[in-house]
């Protein structure tokens, strides 16, 4: 996972976070062993900034990659480890098994290593996914 994180770390340099000087990098595994980044972009329309979690998402799916068991989170900025927020946790959850790993940290060399069930609880939908083509 720390592999993984150094990715992410990578990926928070290329952040256009202008506004909240918040540099967000992820790195999502695909099942059969791909990496796709991405980065947090922001907009002067701030409702519209794309977290980078997101971002490495519809990177990896825009590649026909939709099957991934973990992501690494890297937040250069802060203190303290970032986790996804709601909207990436239920976009991850949407793509991912209830056991991928979700491994975060953020200046320092403190992570934290989750799973996607435990950060997305109660997730009864979960299974309208695994039907879908
Ligand atoms: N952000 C992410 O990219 N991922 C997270 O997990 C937390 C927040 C971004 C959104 C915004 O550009 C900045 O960090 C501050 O919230």
């Amino acid at each position: 996972m720390e592999e993984l994180f150094d990715k992410a770390q990578q990926a928070a340099l290329a952040a256009y976070a202008p506004y909240s000087k918040f540099r967000v990098g992820a790195a999502l595994l695909s099942i059969d062993g791909q990496v796709f980044i991405g980065c947090n972009v922001e907009n002067r329309s701030f409702g519209l900034t794309i977290c980078a979690e997101r971002g490495a998402v519809m990177h990896a799916v825009s590649k026909g990659c939709r099957s991934f068991t973990a992501i690494a989170i890297a937040a250069p900025d802060s203190p303290v480890p970032v986790p996804p927020c709601g909207a990436c946790r239920q976009v991850l959850s949407e793509f991912m098994p209830p056991d991928a790993r979700v491994y975060f940290g953020g200046a320092s060399v403190e992570r934290v290593n989750a799973t996607i069930g435990a950060l997305c609880p109660f997730d009864s939908l979960h299974d309208l996914a695994s039907g879908v083509d």
